[in-house]
């Protein structure tokens, strides 16, 4: 078992209309909030207006940062740290989902510096020493962002999409209603399942004997495939909305690294290359990269993938080998159910792009905490993606 710090100050307040104690829960951290929303969604669905009649109720001035994108850009992030400044804010509230909370983050760090907020994610400026207080108001599943103290931006022109973690992006306080997340529609609900499955993927690979984080890793992956199926069918049920909800915050909130360090990451780090040369949904991206890196990996991880095929899909072989290639092929077998792509070429991206993805992911130098990813490597899985 490797060691671990588990430390989480991030307060939850879950279920239906939790959003309305919002004035009680807030007024404590100052009189001032820089809202910061996406392209309309939170506009069309009605939460905004209630946002704010609530935040007039109780005397809190505030102020709207709108359009940030999916995938979202440093550039946006530094126009928001200038409003933020210009009306000296006290804190920051993120409504939407893990882009618009992930800008939020580095607005709240970039308040306090005179530099880009990217500065800190080329790791050009030293870590935030400072920033405003985060309250994120949930309207997508998927990310895990409100309750942990990453944020991931990108720079569309040069080809980069990075995170950094710092603790004091926790949010301070975080509003999960599930009802909120009822108007997402079906791909992107889908790709919110993904991105869950492959964070829990991701930090089960890490290094160390773990039993119970690996058994509760294998218990998160299978009821967000059970709850993905339902909710395909099913998309307005609240209590389906609400166990996805509550798996994805629980699948990149920490509990799932518990004495596995942090984990391998290598898969997200390919999947920051696809997002950022081609704008394609993370989740999206992920169901394209991850069957591809386990078949690279099968020699290596056979016995961790045996222990996931009979746990998460009770199959049984005394052949380790059979039995991670049977997890391989039931994992992209519920992606494709999900409609979520498992190939470049069903994401529309075409086989001429190969050299392209090639150069970037050796650009950034894409690679693995546990599991390093030579050239060869990287060739094979993107041969193996389209
Ligand atoms: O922009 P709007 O109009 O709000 O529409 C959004 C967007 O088009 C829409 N949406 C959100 N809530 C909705 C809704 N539409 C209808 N009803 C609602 N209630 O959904 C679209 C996607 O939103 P986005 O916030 O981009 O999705 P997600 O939550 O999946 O966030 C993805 C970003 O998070 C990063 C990803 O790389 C990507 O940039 N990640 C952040 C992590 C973290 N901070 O811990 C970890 C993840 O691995 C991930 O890398
Ligand atoms: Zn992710």
């Amino acid at each position: 078992m490797e060691n671990f710090i588990h430390y989480n100050p991030t307060k939850i307040l879950f279920g239906k209309d939790v959003v309305d104690d919002i004035c009680q829960e807030i007024s404590p951290y100052g009189k001032r909030a820089l809202l910061i929303i996406g392209k309309g969604s939170v506009k069309q669905n009605g939460i905004y207006a209630r946002v704010i009649s609530l935040m007039n109720i109780c005397g809190l001035e505030h102020y709207t940062f709108e359009g940030i994108q999916s995938n979202p850009t440093f550039q946006d992030a530094d126009a928001a740290v200038k409003l933020a400044k210009e009306k000296q804010v006290d804190m920051i509230v993120a409504l939407g989902g893990g882009s618009v909370i992930d800008t939020a983050k580095a607005v709240a760090a970039g308040f306090y510096v005179e530099h880009s907020v990217w500065d800190f994610y080329l790791r050009k400026a030293s870590t935030p020493k400072k920033a405003l207080p985060i309250i994120a108001i949930l309207t997508l599943a998927a990310t895990g962002s409100e309750m942990n103290s990453a944020t991931v931006l990108q720079d569309s022109e040069n080809g980069i999409k990075t995170a950094i973690l710092n603790d004091l992006l926790y949010p301070k306080v975080s509003f999960l209603d599930p009802k909120l997340t009822a108007s997402v529609p079906l791909n992107y609900t889908a790709y919110g399942v993904v991105d869950l499955i492959a964070h829990a993927l991701e930090q089960f690979f890490g290094k160390g004997n773990a039993p119970l984080t690996d058994h509760y890793t294998a218990d998160i992956i299978k009821l967000a495939m059970n709850y993905g199926r339902k909710v395909m069918v099913q998309p307005e049920d609240y209590d389906t909305r609400a166990q996805i909800m509550w798996l994805a915050t629980n699948a990149l909130n920490g509990t799932l690294s518990a004495g596995k360090s942090p984990g391998d990451w290598g898969v997200h780090h390919i999947e920051h290359t696809l997002s950022v040369l081609y704008d394609i949904p993370h989740g999206a991206g992920l169901s394209i990269v991850y069957p591809a890196w386990l078949k690279i990996q099968l020699p290596k991880i056979k016995e961790k993938l045996a222990f996931l095929a009979k746990h998460v899909f009770e199959f049984s072989s005394i052949d380790d080998e059979a039995l991670g290639l049977d997890f391989i092929t039931a994992l992209e077998a519920f992606f494709k159910e999900m409609n979520s792509p498992i190939s470049l070429t069903e994401a529309g991206i075409n086989i001429k792009e190969k050299q392209r993805i090639l150069n970037n992911l050796a650009q950034n130098k894409v690679s693995g905490m546990v599991y390093p990813l030579t050239e060869k490597d990287h060739q094979e899985i993107v041969e193996e993606m389209f």
